[in-house]
C-alpha cells in the first residue's frame, strides 16, 4: 500500500488541506485505487510558508494548492 500524506497543521489547514484531502480521496475512488493508495494526515512538516505540504510515501515534500490537486494526482499518482 502506498501512502499520500497531507499536512493538517494549522497553516496548511487554513490553506485548504482538508479540501485537498477530499479531492484526493474522490480521485482515488474514481480511479479505483482504494486498495493501492491510502491517505494520511500529517502534522506540521515545517514547510508552512508554502502551499499545503504533501508527501508520497517517504518522498520530499511537495507544496500544492487546491487548484493543483488534480494535476498533482495525475502526475504523481496515476503516473507512478
Ligand atoms: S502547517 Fe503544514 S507545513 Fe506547517
Amino acid at each position: 500500500m502506498r501512502t499520500i500524506s497531507v499536512c493538517v497543521g494549522s497553516s496548511c489547514h487554513l490553506k485548504g488541506s482538508y479540501d485537498i484531502i477530499k479531492k484526493l480521496k474522490d480521485l482515488i475512488k474514481e480511479h479505483d485505487l482504494e486498495g493501492k493508495w491510502e491517505l494520511k494526515a500529517e502534522f506540521c512538516c515545517n514547510n508552512c510558508r508554502n502551499p499545503v505540504s504533501v508527501r508520497i510515501d517517504d518522498s520530499e515534500l511537495y507544496s500544492i494548492d487546491v487548484e493543483r490537486a488534480e494535476a498533482f494526482f495525475k502526475e504523481k499518482i496515476l503516473g507512478a
